[in-house]
């Protein structure tokens, strides 16, 4: 009996294209639901955009659009992406649509009629000039702890403090400047600590199969209880007050569905609005209990996926998830994502560099796992696997081969002796192992068996060495056999491929004149005499250069630069130099002579500014360099989250990282970003040193004066 799947990735939030984060999630569930596929099932795949919510709002306020129109000008470029890496999804919706109105609202009455929600009066900062509450991320002020200035309304990211946005000292609204009074106001609240939905998610959460062993321990501590009887997971606030870009709540004008409400309900709604297009009844198929339903998401999400969204599901009378699939998060080159600037690694640029999606796609199965576990790209290691791997071993195969066969067999393939078929036979049991891979989310694993089956075809090839073969006389039947052998074997690992390389199994089984290919396929070799196509070659090597121009900054870095010591310290340049001097002469300032005379106009260039170190962490594997998180005075995104920069700084010997969180510094703001092993740096901070640091050790980074603030400018 073929399987019947519900599958979506999470929904993305409707405020920007996707960074090469959201590519790995939906590569990840891509590969998932086409081994599904090819293993007979019926799977709907789909997802939406995640439409409500105030930063939403906020953005299209300052697009000067509605927010309809915004969201739609962001779902209109979708499609590029989603084309672009092969992703095959069979709906893209919107949680602003009517199913998920309805579905929102009718989930909402459910809840209710359970008894579980109920109201509470909260006080909340409220901004008299925009006429709106605040969310906590839109209210700053002076940390109530350590009294670091602009910090947001729930956390402190000096010194790590978690408040109440009340508790803040000079409270000032992210959007206006003003400073914003208390204001009562109703909320809604879906009582997760009513005992029954304790009883069930401790239940749920850890019934076998539903979380990875890792997220469930993450999950539990909320809820179990501490020494007081107490549990973290307490009622969740799902209301917000007009204006907001939500749903409303029946029977309670002026308020709106906090989006996390809404957010989970558009799977459903986006796979109703699908079961619509193509005639199914959607309460029939979600009422089946053969309906399996999975949901692939980010580490970042769990708790709503695996306490909330349960919880809404089950006490509001419907199905739950057969699973969540928690992935961790990628990072490029070391370096995190950041939601305004994303990473180097921009998915569209690829594209339009030419390169192929099948090798990103081919190095993130390579790299994933069924853990909640990071994941990094980085281009050397990307750059080798594509090349040496997959066409290096696989790729190979055929182009070893196939000439042969056309030019001296018609293209027709021949008898398999005993050795050939020992080989195929060992190559063909593989299959349920594989499928195990896929099936178990185990990418790397699949990928690292098919790859060691490639290496064993590529000894019988040298062994045969068909080349050799095609110049001996009466050899002719045995370059058939070898060749033949060859063929098949390539038909084999390009079927293992395929959940991963669609574009290029769907290549082979056009050159190989066979109709597409399920995991059945594994049994049904070429037959003798079986015509294939004329061998094109089917994959290019990654060139260095594309590589190079995929990370290459934006034209905007075009400024002057100052030295190639860019990011880390300026290198001590005349210190052999000054170490003569030192004994003997007139004494050189800091062991160095002054640099040529520069005009004004040359310092000009160099941007200056106040820097405020935000952050700052030593880097593993390094031990000269500290990473800093720095606020220039750049304001905030559309999230409302801080833009920092990214700087590495070579001064881990004179300083720990927590004696330097919160000091002000100077940074070269326009220097050209710089790409180094660990990340890109964005800048560089300014110190001191003696030109020859190891007579004379200790750097001294550069302090203004008090008053000086994030972003002024240094002249
Ligand atoms: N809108 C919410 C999800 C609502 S689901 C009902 C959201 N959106 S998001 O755009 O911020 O993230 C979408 C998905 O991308 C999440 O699963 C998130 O974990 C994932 N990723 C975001 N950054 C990522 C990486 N750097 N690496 C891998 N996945 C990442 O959260
Ligand atoms: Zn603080």
């Amino acid at each position: 009996m073929p399987r019947q799947l519900f599958v979506t990735t999470a929904l993305p939030y409707a405020n920007a294209g996707f960074h090469i984060g959201h590519m790995m999630e939906y590569i990840q569930a891509d590969i998932w639901v086409r081994h599904q596929r090819m293993a007979g099932n019926v799977v709907h795949f789909v997802c939406a955009d995640d439409a409500h919510g105030a930063p939403i709002m906020i953005a299209a306020e300052k697009a000067e659009k509605t927010p309809q129109q915004f969201v739609a000008d962001i779902a209109a470029g979708r499609k590029q992406y989603l084309d672009g890496f092969h992703i095959g999804f069979d709906n893209w919706h919107s949680t602003d649509g009517v199913e998920n109105h309805e579905l929102a609202q009718a989930i909402y009455r459910d809840l209710r009629s359970a008894g579980l929600i109920k109201t509470k009066t909260i006080e909340q900062f409220f901004d008299p000039q925009k006429q709106m509450f605040l969310p906590d991320r839109f209210i700053k002020g002076e940390c109530p702890k350590c009294a670091a200035k602009e910090q947001y309304g729930d956390n402190c990211e000096v010194c790590g403090a978690v408040y109440a946005p009340t508790d803040l000292k000079d409270p000032y609204s992210a959007l206006s400047g003003v400073t914003p009074v208390l204001r009562n106001s109703e909320h809604y609240f879906f009582q997760l600590s009513d005992p029954r939905c304790l009883a069930f998610l401790e239940q749920w959460t850890q019934e076998e199969g539903h979380l990875q062993t890792e997220v469930y321990n993450k999950i539990k501590e909320w809820l179990t209880p501490n020494e007081d009887g107490v549990r973290d997971l307490g009622d969740w606030d799902i209301s917000r007050d007009a204006p907001y870009f939500g749903i409303e709540i029946p029977d309670a004008p002026g308020k709106y569905f906090y989006v996390w409400l809404d957010a989970p309900i558009g799977y459903l709604a986006s796979l109703k609005n699908y079961l619509g297009k193509i005639g199914v009844d959607y309460d029939a198929f979600m009422a089946d209990p053969a309906t399996e339903q999975y949901h692939f998401i980010g580490k970042d999400i769990i708790t709503f996926h695996t306490l909330f969204w349960p919880a809404m599901l089950h006490f509001s009378g419907r199905k739950t998830p057969n699973a969540i699939f928690v992935h961790g998060f990628l990072t490029v080159n070391a370096e995190k994502m950041s939601k305004s600037r994303g990473t180097g690694l921009n998915p569209l640029k690829y594209l339009e560099l030419g390169m192929n999606p099948e090798w990103l796609r081919y190095y993130i199965a390579a790299k994933l796992n069924a853990r909640n576990e990071d994941i990094d790209f980085n281009p050397e290691d990307f750059m080798q696997r594509v090349n040496s791997d997959l066409v290096g071993k696989f790729i190979n195969i055929a182009s070893r081969a196939a000439g042969f066969l056309s030019k001296r067999f018609g293209g027709q393939l021949g008898a398999i002796s005993p050795d050939g078929a020992g080989l195929l036979d060992i190559v063909r049991a593989k299959n349920e192992e594989l499928q195990q891979c896929y099936e178990t989310r185990e990418y790397g694993r699949a990928l690292r068996e098919i790859m060691l089956l490639a290496d064993r075809v590529n000894e019988y090839v040298d062994q045969n060495k068909p080349w050799e073969l095609a110049k001996k006389e009466g050899m002719e039947a045995r370059l058939h056999d070898v060749c033949s052998v060859c063929i098949e074997s390539f038909r084999l690992l390009a079927l293992y491929l395929k959940p991963v390389l669609p574009t290029l199994a769907a290549q082979v089984e056009a050159f190989l004149n066979i109709p597409a290919m399920d995991w059945s396929a594994a049994a049904q070799p070429l037959g003798l005499g079986h015509a294939i196509g004329d061998y094109q070659h089917l994959m290019q090597r990654v060139d260095i250069k594309q590589l190079e121009a995929l990370f290459e900054a934006p034209a905007q870095s075009a400024a002057p630069t100052v030295g190639a010591g860019a990011s880390s310290l300026p290198q001590a340049t005349h210190s052999g130099v000054a170490t003569e001097h030192e004994q003997v002469g007139p004494k050189l300032p800091g062991g160095e002579a002054f640099a040529p005379t520069i005009s004004i106009d040359d310092f000009a260039k160099i941007d200056l500014r106040i820097a405020k170190i935000v952050q700052c962490a030593k880097v593993e594997g390094s031990t000269k360099l500290l990473q800093l998180t720095l606020d220039v005075g750049e304001g905030v995104d559309d999230q409302g989250i801080a833009i920092t920069r990214n700087v590495f700084s070579g001064i881990a010997s004179s300083y720990q990282p927590e004696q330097l969180i919160g000091q002000l510094t100077v940074l070269v703001a326009n220097l050209a970003p710089r790409k180094m092993k660990f990340g890109i740096s964005q800048g560089m901070v300014l110190a001191a040193s003696a030109a020859n640091e190891k007579a004379q050790p200790g750097i001294y980074i550069l302090n203004p004066g008090p008053g000086a603030q994030p972003g002024m400018r240094v002249r």
